[in-house]
């Protein structure tokens, strides 16, 4: 067993970065020596101890391990991750170990650039074969702290409706959740423009005539005017009732506890649930506030007691004592036009 030559590793890295992350920030900065690549938190992310922050950042992380795991596998090259958080070093996330001559080719590794986030209002079918959803099964059961329920039955759809409409439309009327949602809109780019970082307008599957209408929604006194006459729920059924009432397939996954380590598998058994979905051509859309605003300590990042408490209340009604962290709808439907990019590399790395 040699050394990982330094292209695979660069090669690695690229597909590291495609991995999906909330608003398209990788707030993570790599630092690679010779069998060991570091991941290194940027200065504006910090793991807090509780909290939906917090869920958003160890499922983002998660999902570039498992990006990192798969391109790594293409080269032969096994890797060992390590979640690290130490007091002394808090900045330091991961350690990961490469191992040259170690792993089997995971074919998914060819499915990481073909995947993408498609906000299409209408998903369609066929639904999945039964094969289909023992793979996807095969693909989250990999981590065992992590479940996936679909929630497909007549008489679950409505429940979970409910908390995602309720989720979602407080992200249009709580001015610290409008302020986070529309500071990731790239309205600079304009409509057709495309971002390295960042949510460019166009890949949000806004119909054309709304387009301006929604622009100015981003100035909170806009917002709050027009959410005296209901523009908040209005929103929350454009963006979340009416996509999932459409889509053949609606998932939650779950973890036992939300500790780090499971909430980093939950985010690595998500991108590989996601890339086994595109394998069957599928598309998919996370649609997680319902169970990022249920999180212990939600209520100290704005999220309004009353609504906490409801979304634990409604989601133990439908996944028991299991923890949600990813909620999702997926179906068929046409690539969006206009998707995310990344910045270059060198962005990322570090020297130490
Ligand atoms: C933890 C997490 C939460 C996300 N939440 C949402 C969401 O609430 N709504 C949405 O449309 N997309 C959501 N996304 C998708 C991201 O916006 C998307 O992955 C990112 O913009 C990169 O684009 P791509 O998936 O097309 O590569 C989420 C992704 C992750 C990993």
């Amino acid at each position: 067993m040699g050394r990982v030559a330094d292209d695979d590793i660069r090669r690695i890295l690229e597909s590291a970065i495609q991995a999906p992350s909330a608003d398209n920030h990788h707030r993570i900065r790599f630092a690679v020596d010779d069998d060991r690549i570091r991941v290194f938190a940027a200065e504006d992310l910090v793991l807090r101890p509780e909290g939906y922050q917090r869920l958003l950042a160890l499922l983002s992380l998660g999902a570039v391990v498992e990006n990192l795991r798969i391109a790594a596998s293409r080269f032969g090259v096994a890797v060992d991750t390590r979640l690290l958080p130490e007091p002394e070093r808090p900045d330091l996330l991961l350690n990961c170990r490469l191992q040259d001559g170690g792993a089997v080719v995971d074919a998914l590794w060819q499915r990481i650039p073909e995947r993408h986030t498609c906000r299409t209002l209408r998903f369609h079918g066929p639904s999945m074969s039964e094969a289909q959803r023992a793979e996807l099964a095969t693909a989250v059961d990999r981590y065992s702290p992590c479940r996936l329920i679909w929630l497909d039955r007549p008489d679950q759809r409505p429940r979970v409706l409910r908390l995602m409409r309720l989720a979602e439309t407080e992200r249009f009327r709580n001015p610290l959740l409008h302020a986070e949602l529309f500071s990731a809109v790239r309205f600079d780019v304009g409509w057709h423009g495309n971002c390295a970082e960042g949510l460019p307008p166009g890949s949000l599957a806004v119909e054309p005539p709304l387009r301006p209408f929604f622009a100015l929604l981003r100035h909170w006194p806009v917002a709050k005017a027009a959410n005296r006459l209901g523009m908040h729920r209005l929103l929350g059924v454009r963006s979340c009732d009416l996509p999932c009432r459409l889509a053949p397939h609606l998932g939650v996954l779950t973890v036992e506890k939300p500790d780090p380590r499971s909430l980093l598998d939950a985010g690595s058994a998500f991108q590989r649930l996601w890339l086994t979905a595109t394998a069957h051509g599928r598309v998919l859309q996370p649609l997680p506030a319902s169970a990022l605003y249920a999180a212990a300590g939600a209520q100290g990042e704005g999220i309004p007691d009353i609504l906490q408490q409801t979304l634990v209340d409604g989601w133990r009604e439908l996944v028991g004592t299991d923890t949600p962290v990813m909620v999702f709808r997926m179906g068929f439907a046409a690539p969006s036009p206009i998707v995310t990019g990344r910045q270059p590399l060198a962005h990322y790395l570090r020297s130490s």
